[in-house]
Formats: C-alpha cells, sequence, structure tokens
C-alpha cells in the first residue's frame, strides 16, 4: 500500500495543473490545499473587491464573505492582499476567497466577476474636502475601470472610491472610451448617506433606525447630499429646527468621523456596512428578486444633470428603472438647487479628466 506521502505526492502532481496560480499557501503538514477534495464554490455570484486591503477594504471584504450569495470572492490591492485573504479565507462561510496582489493581477482579479465592488483610493484627512482626492483617485478609477472594460464589461459596478460625484463619470467615460458603458451597470455608492439619515431621524423620533427609511438624493458630498425629510417612512414631521440640524448632520456625517478620527482617516466600518447592504442589494436584483429600490448616483435624467442620485430599482441588469424626486417642500426645492450647481461642477470635472 502507497504510503500517505506517496499518495499526497500522487496528488499534487496529477492536481498542480488544475489549479491557478495565486495567493493560496501550502501549510506545513505536507497536505497540499489544492489536494482538498472540495470541487469549488458553492452556486452564487462572483464578486471582486478592488481595494481590499483599506481601511474600508477590509472590513468589506470580511461582511462579503459572510454573504450567502457569494460563491467567489476575489481580493485585489496594490499592497497587504495577501495577508487579508490569508484572514478572510479562514472563515467557516461559503465563498471561496482569492488574492490577487498589484496591476499584474488584476485582470485575473477581474475575469468572470458577476459584481465588482470599488473601495480603492486614499482617505480625506481633517480639513480636507472629497475633492480633494481627485487628484490621486482618479488615476486610481480610471486604471480600475480600464481592467473592468477588458476582463468583465458585463459586471455590476458599485464605486465608492471619492468624490464620487466625479469618480462616476470618470468610469463612464472609460467604458464609452472602450465601447462597454452600460449606464445602468454603473452606479456610486451613495447608501452611507441613506444610513446616517436613518439612524440620525430615528435618534430624533425616538424610533428603531431599521423601522426607518430616508431617501437621500443627489450627490456624494456636502450640499449636494440631499435628504428628502418630507418623504420619510413611517409618515412623520419635523419642524424647522430639526430639519434643519438633520439636513447639516446627514450632509456633514462624513466630515464628523474625518474629525473624529483626527487624522487617522474617514469612515471605514459604517462605509463598509453600507456597501455591504447595496451590494447586497446588487445581487439579490441579479438574482431576478423583485422590488430591490436603493438610493444610487447614475446616469440619469430626473434632473438637467447627466448624472443624479435617486432612488433606483434593481434588477437582473443593475439599475433598470430611475424614479423621479417626487413631491419636495421649499426648504428640499432651495436644497436641490444649491445641490445641482455643486454636482454640474464635480460631473465636469470627471468627465474632462478623462475626455482631455
Ligand atoms: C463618507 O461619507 C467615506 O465618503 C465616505 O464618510
Amino acid at each position: 500500500m502507497a504510503s500517505r506521502v506517496e499518495a499526497n505526492q500522487r496528488i499534487a502532481r496529477l492536481s498542480a495543473h488544475l489549479y491557478p496560480s495565486n495567493l493560496q499557501m501550502e501549510d506545513s503538514s505536507g497536505m497540499r490545499r489544492a489536494n482538498c477534495r472540495a470541487k469549488g464554490g458553492a452556486p452564487g455570484f462572483k464578486v471582486a473587491i478592488l481595494g481590499a486591503a483599506g481601511g474600508i477594504g477590509q472590513p468589506l471584504a470580511m461582511l462579503m464573505k459572510m454573504n450567502p450569495l457569494v460563491s467567489v470572492l476575489h481580493l485585489y490591492d496594490v499592497v497587504n492582499a495577501p495577508g487579508v485573504t490569508a484572514d478572510i479565507s479562514h472563515m467557516d462561510t461559503g465563498a471561496v476567497v482569492r488574492g490577487f496582489l498589484g496591476q499584474p493581477q488584476l485582470d485575473n482579479a477581474l475575469t468572470g466577476m458577476d459584481l465588482v465592488i470599488i473601495p480603492a483610493g486614499v482617505p480625506r484627512k481633517p480639513g480636507m474636502t472629497r475633492d480633494d482626492l481627485f487628484k490621486i483617485n482618479a488615476g486610481i478609477v480610471r486604471t480600475l475601470c480600464e481592467g473592468i472594460a477588458r476582463c468583465c464589461p458585463k459586471a455590476i459596478v458599485n464605486l465608492i472610491s471619492n468624490p464620487v460625484n466625479s469618480t462616476v463619470p470618470i468610469a463612464a467615460e472609460v467604458f464609452k472610451k472602450a465601447g462597454t458603458y452600460d449606464p445602468k451597470r454603473l452606479l456610486g455608492v451613495t447608501m452611507l448617506d441613506v444610513v446616517r439619515a436613518n439612524t440620525f431621524v430615528a435618534e430624533v423620533l425616538g424610533l428603531d433606525p431599521r423601522e426607518v427609511d430616508v431617501p437621500v438624493v443627489g450627490g456624494h458630498s456636502g450640499v449636494t447630499i440631499l435628504p428628502l425629510l418630507s418623504q420619510v417612512k413611517p409618515p412623520c414631521s419635523f419642524t424647522q429646527e430639526e430639519t434643519e440640524y438633520l439636513t447639516d448632520r446627514i450632509q456633514n456625517g462624513g466630515t464628523e468621523v474625518v474629525e473624529a478620527k483626527a487624522g487617522a482617516g474617514s469612515a471605514t466600518l459604517s462605509m463598509a456596512y453600507a456597501a455591504v447592504k447595496f451590494a447586497d442589494a446588487c445581487l439579490r436584483g441579479l438574482r431576478g428578486d423583485a422590488g430591490i429600490v436603493e438610493c444610487s448616483f447614475v446616469a440619469s435624467q430626473v434632473t438637467e444633470l447627466p448624472f443624479f442620485a435617486t432612488k433606483v430599482r434593481l434588477g437582473r441588469n443593475g439599475a433598470e428603472e430611475i424614479y423621479q424626486l417626487g413631491p419636495l417642500n421649499e426648504y428640499e426645492r432651495a436644497g436641490l438647487e444649491k445641490a445641482k450647481r455643486e454636482l454640474a461642477g464635480s460631473i465636469q470635472k470627471g468627465i474632462s479628466f478623462i475626455s482631455k
């Protein structure tokens, strides 16, 4: 009878060519991971996280590994991807995790993906606006989107990298240049504004935040973040003082975290939570579930601007329906005008970055 060592060597020879070279490591027992009996992931979606080793990327990767709709999770970053991959891959949930390090591995990270989530880029420090990140993050988003156009042009893209008001137009221009642009599949993540709005409104009303639904429209920066407090569910009313307090706190929620972190970055944990909530909605839409409606910054004809965040219905093709704003009160109409003025500049800045 062949010894265990011989048997393992035989299996290793037979299977070596079947497994792609990735960041999975051998253990010390002599039994290679490639020799295990696992046949690969359970049925589900293939998801890539670009920027998976960063402040948002790590908790986002952990939460996506816990999502039962995910069968394969690709973690890409330019640093520390092996460590995060090893760590997350030990979680006993269904998704198979693979790591990809550096630009030469970007195409492998993206090939075959159904959903790509992009938190890559640098975060804000106190005193910075999201727009101050443009110089660095614009180039990063361009490179990553060129990879998506090459390797998974049909994937749904969830873009988190700031300034979202400009990076979504950048991504659109990259995809147009590559001839792969489908506006329904490109979604700017504004879910954190909704999450914050639900939390702060629930606090004021003395409700459970899980029972509260606040539509937040416009964009994802300062005055472009426009909570529609007149459309809160369950129906309720606010005093002028409450309206001003809530609008200000929701618009500056990101800055509140940046200042509290005092130089150590911006929101990562709540951002990851919100991103996963949104990604899960996208996956349920891809699966064909009915009635999945969330706010997102998308190509839009709701206003005269080419991009705008509103409620959208998520389906097999991404944002399949874009909802109108609904009735606004006077305070919200004034806010909308301010939001549009700032958004117009941010959108143009993104478009010019690619088309110049
Ligand atoms: C925020 O709103 C990070 O942009 C993110 O805090």
